[in-house]
């Protein structure tokens, strides 16, 4: 049968706690549908480790990682202990550069169940899709301090824009956008005050739309354009942003939704194959949106939705379309169910959804439904 091995990385706080639950979906899918998955579990790349060996990771975590198909990530992050930006370039910002996954595809969708004040605005539905570019732009190494600890204190970063970084991240959007029904593409930029680096950008987007007759091209300044999410989230299909504005709009757009709870999140990088000799095997790495939630963490009550969604588009990326399809509309019955009062009703939903349910409660239901898919 098919068989694919997943690096399992659940890292802090309520990383650790939808992972499990999440996992039992996975093994849900894979028994219902016929193939098989291997987890291959890592305690590295969290605080923990970090605060034991001093270092986030081990020295051989690439050849640990590229001897899997995909990575299956948690969250990373305990700010009481260890500063964020060790933590965080320790870990998933490490393989997100070294892997290359040049594409962080983050969907964003109104799921039946889930309350929202922006729901149903003009009665369309909220459906789209934030393609953030995931190598460079602000997130960028080049810099430092100089005069440290005079008045004259100065600290530098650079944002970098490459033309191959650029250019391979908006085609990746205009594909996506010419491959859904509305083919329209957003492109988020602040070229009126960023006045190097974001004019680039929007020519870069005007070159290759050349390339895309078929697509509706806007742009917006990342400032409005955060308005216009809160105020018309369903008239987006596909919006394109650098690192930074890809970071904040990726939060923006599932709040609008009603949780970043649900929120999934693709580190992708479209390019490597596995089985091709002659480069480097680059591996895909999925996670939730969200981070570790110290505020809620130990309390068993953080939303696995997030962690099962990214796990659905783990199983479409390896090819198991119908396994990820059912797992897909696993999580819709689920809380759409929920909802309307039955299925245990508003007991099964955790509190960022309005409910009183537990991670565990909320991800056997999935799992359960998952196990009985047609
Ligand atoms: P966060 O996403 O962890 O939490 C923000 C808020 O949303 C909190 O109130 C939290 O309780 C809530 N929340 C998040 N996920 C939830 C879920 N599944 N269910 C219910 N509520 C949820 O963001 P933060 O507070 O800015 O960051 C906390 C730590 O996580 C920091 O160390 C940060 O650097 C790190 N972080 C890591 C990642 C990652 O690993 N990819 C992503 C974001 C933040
Ligand atoms: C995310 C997170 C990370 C990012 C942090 C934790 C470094 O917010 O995945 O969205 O900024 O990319
Ligand atoms: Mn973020």
């Amino acid at each position: 049968p098919r068989s694919y091995t997943i690096a399992v990385i659940p890292g802090d706080g309520i990383g650790l706690e939808v992972m499990p639950p999440a996992l039992r979906c996975l093994e849900a899918a894979a028994t219902r549908f016929g193939f098989k998955l291997e987890f291959r579990s890592f305690p590295w790349a969290s605080c923990t480790y970090y605060l034991k060996h001093g270092t986030m990771l081990p020295s051989d975590w690439k050849e640990l990682l590229q001897a899997c198909d995909a990575i299956y990530f948690g969250a990373v992050g305990d700010p009481a202990t260890v500063p964020d930006h060790i933590s965080l370039w320790g870990s998933i910002l490490a393989f997100r550069r070294e892997f290359d996954q040049y594409i962080n595809l983050r969907p964003c969708r109104l799921i039946p169940g889930v309350t929202s004040p922006l729901a149903n605005r003009a009665g369309k539905p909220i459906d789209f899709f934030t393609v953030r570019e995931n190598t460079e732009g602000e997130y960028s190494s080049i810099g430092g301090m100089i005069f440290e600890g005079t008045e004259r204190e100065t600290v530098i970063q650079n944002t970098v824009f490459t033309r191959v970084g650029v250019d391979r991240v908006i085609r990746y959007a205009f594909e996506l956008a010419r491959s859904r029904p509305a083919k329209k593409l957003t492109s988020a930029t602040k070229s009126n005050g960023i006045s190097i680096t974001m004019p680039y950008w929007d020519q870069r987007v005007e070159e290759i739309a050349k390339e895309y007759p078929d697509v509706q091209v806007e742009k917006y300044h990342i400032d409005i354009l955060c308005a216009h999410f809160v105020q018309r989230p369903h008239t987006f299909d596909v919006v394109v942003g650098s690192n930074l504005f890809g970071d904040i709009l990726s939060d923006l757009g599932p709040a609008c939704t009603g949780t970043i709870g649900i929120a999934p999140s693709a580190n992708l990088n479209p390019s490597s194959r596995r089985e091709d000799p002659n480069t480097p095997w680059f591996p895909s790495l999925f996670e939730p949106v969200h981070g570790s939630a110290p505020d809620i963490a130990g309390q068993g009550i953080a939303n696995p939705v997030g962690m099962i969604w990214a796990g659905q588009m783990m199983l479409e990326h390896l090819g198991e379309k119908n396994a990820a399809d059912a797992m897909m509309r696993a999580i819709e019955t689920v809380l759409g169910r929920a909802k309307d009062g039955a299925g245990g009703g508003l007991n099964i939903l955790t509190p960022d959804m309005q409910g009183k349910g537990t991670t565990e409660e909320l991800g056997s239901a999935i799992e359960q439904e998952i196990a009985r898919a047609a």
